[in-house]
């Protein structure tokens, strides 16, 4: 493998800052796009189109058609997430660096990474006999609503025997997995008015609602101290993973102190004390509360009694939980917690349903012959706390949904100093080539 040269290509794909959250990256994410569709292109795909290009394109590529042959549907995002803080990285987030073996940029493992990962495999070597489907999207980090749509109206385009996605990250170096599930996630704001217009502390302090103080207290009831979270009826839904699988997570390279220690590094965890820490990350709704607008928050001092406070929320959602439902019952809570005075409300900004995968398809025991010959070890099935919202749709089709990556778990996702372990890297191509050949020589 000519490995400088695929460094200096993935080194131009992570310089491209395509944030897709911030519209002053739009000519950027345009840029990431292009440099997709340059690659697929330079492949030989016969079709290479933006889709639904309103605000940030999907790319779809279709690979020469080799007849009689499995299709096989390749998902994978190439917007990232904002880089800040940007003091806490040692090397800027968008001036990829190696350092021991390991390669430094916001995007180097979600995503982009590992879609370069898929494309390379494809070239490593003569071409698979495999019709290739490219779905590669610039707006995952925000809820996938410009591919949403573009699926419900072609639904068709999910059409495959087979869809990899290559988006997560291996349980521990040297286990690779594949994910049985998502979490999904209902992301709101929560704001709370309590007069007309800011008051001065002076003139009514003591005497004037203060919205700052209502939003807390509101917030602070959501959830209580031992982390069950206040929404009437949100856990009624929610399934209990069986003993067998409960069973087989013992068995995982997984030990809470370490996981306290090495990747929360904080002074205890939290949560509900009666479920184990992977229970509570993988089979459990959470509540998090990510920021807080509203009142003064400049230099110096200011005595106002803000009129208006914004929290932005969201919910992790597990297996049976509905976005939709959970929408409404967050909404309900809100306007029961609030105080008569005070006008709350609920605004929606994003969300997806948790996904379910099996991974029973004949499929799945390709990829594990192809990660036990190179990596030495196949996949273990695992859940997954994060989300990625176009889950569920890119298997509606009926198509096998793999869900799979060459991460690993201290790549630091959406965080500075992210990498991507070049070794997982070369390893990821050559498990993904092998995988290409072994599925082409099944047949369709
Ligand atoms: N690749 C991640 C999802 C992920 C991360 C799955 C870690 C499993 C383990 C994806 O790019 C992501 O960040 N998703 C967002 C979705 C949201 C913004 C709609 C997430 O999970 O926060
Ligand atoms: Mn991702
Ligand atoms: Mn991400």
């Amino acid at each position: 493998m000519d490995t400088d040269r695929l460094v200096g290509e993935l080194t131009d794909f992570l310089r491209i800052p395509s944030v897709s959250t911030d519209p002053s990256h739009n000519a950027d994410c345009r840029a990431a796009a292009e440099w997709v569709a340059g690659e697929l292109r330079r492949m030989g795909c016969r079709e290479v189109q933006f889709l639904a290009s309103g605000t940030h394109p999907v790319v779809w590529g279709v690979g020469p058609a080799v007849p009689g042959a499995p299709t096989l549907l390749l998902y994978g995002h190439y917007d990232v997430q904002p880089p800040d803080p940007l003091d806490e990285w040692t090397t800027p987030p968008f001036e990829p660096t190696v350092r021991d073996g390991r390669l430094f940029a916001r995007g180097a493992a979600d995503d982009k990474g590992q879609v370069f990962c898929l494309l390379k495999a494809i070239e490593a070597g003569g071409r698979p006999p495999i019709n290739f489907h490219f779905l590669i999207e610039g707006e995952e980090e925000y809820g996938s609503r410009v591919l949403f749509e573009l699926l419900r109206r072609e639904p068709e385009r999910t059409r495959a025997d087979v869809v990899l996605i290559a988006d997560m990250a291996y349980v521990a170096p040297a286990w690779p997995a594949v994910y049985t599930t998502l979490r999904g996630l209902c992301y709101a704001e929560i704001t709370v008015r309590t007069a007309k217009s800011d008051l001065d502390s002076g003139e009514f302090g003591g005497a004037a609602p203060n919205a700052h103080e209502e939003l807390l207290r509101l917030l602070g009831k959501l959830k209580t101290p031992d982390g069950t979270i206040r929404v009437p009826g949100l856990y009624s839904a929610v399934k209990r993973p069986s003993k067998t699988e409960l069973a087989t997570w013992k068995r995982l390279p997984f030990r809470e102190s370490d996981f306290l220690r090495h990747r929360v590094q904080a002074k205890a965890l939290v949560g509900l004390k009666h479920y184990s820490v992977l229970e509570r990350l993988w089979a459990l709704p959470t509540f998090e509360i990510h920021g807080i607008v509203g009142g003064f928050t400049g230099d110096g001092a200011k005595t106002v009694i803000p009129a208006e406070a914004t929290a932005k929320v969201s919910l992790r959602l597990v297996p049976d939980q509905k976005l939709r439902t959970v929408e409404r019952q967050l909404a309900l809570a809100v306007k029961r917690l609030a105080p008569k005075y005070v006008q709350a409300s609920v605004k929606f900004l994003h969300g997806a349903d948790p996904a379910v995968v099996p991974v029973t398809h004949a499929s799945f025991k390709l990829l594990d012959q192809a990660f036990r010959e190179v990596v030495g070890r196949g996949t273990i099935a695992a859940r997954a706390g994060g989300s990625i919202p176009v889950v569920p749709a890119l298997g509606r089709s009926g198509a096998p949904v793999i869900l799979t990556g060459i991460g690993l778990p201290d790549d630091r996702l959406h965080a500075p100093n992210e990498k991507l372990d070049l070794r997982q890297l070369w390893d990821g191509i050559r498990v993904f080539r092998r995988f290409y050949e072994l599925l082409g020589k099944r047949g369709a």
